[in-house]
């Protein structure tokens, strides 16, 4: 089914000027954007998106550096998008990453890895309603 996913490129590939070439790395891959925006969180909004994260150790260095520059948001939407979505980042820490995938390509290090994927359809909701309302997303 045709399904929706959220992403954000995080601080560190916004820096650097690799924008351009992740969109296009996710367009190419099918992907539609259904929303999009550049933004900044301040370290308590971090803290809310990643509230699921707040006993862990990486919590407090997570909000901090996701904080610390602009991001971009989106929306995205295709055919089984979630699962699609998190083979074309790859994994989580840049050094498992497959050839080809955007943290393989863009991500320096575990924290800073480039781009956020959603992790389940209800996520996926849950994240896009944090930085969009119905207004923003296209039909
Ligand atoms: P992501 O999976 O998008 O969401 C949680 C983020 O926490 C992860 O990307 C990394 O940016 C960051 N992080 C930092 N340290 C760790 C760690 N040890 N394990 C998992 N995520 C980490």
């Amino acid at each position: 089914a045709t399904n929706r996913t959220f992403t954000m490129i995080k601080p560190d590939a916004f820096g650097a000027g690799n924008t351009g070439a992740i969109l296009e790395m996710i367009e190419s891959a099918g992907f539609r954007i259904i929303a999009l925006k550049a933004t900044r969180l301040s370290p308590e909004l971090a803290g809310q998106f990643y509230q699921v994260h707040k006993e862990r150790p990486f919590y407090a260095d997570l909000c901090q550096y996701m904080s610390s520059g602009p991001i971009v948001a989106a929306i995205l939407e295709k055919s089984n998008a979630v699962a699609d979505f998190r083979s074309l980042i790859g994994a989580t820490n840049p050094e498992n990453a497959a050839e080809g995938t955007i943290r393989k390509r863009f991500a320096t290090s575990l924290e800073a890895n480039a781009i956020h994927g959603s992790d389940s359809d209800e996520n996926a909701l849950i994240e896009s309603n944090f930085f969009f309302s119905a207004f923003d997303q296209i039909g």
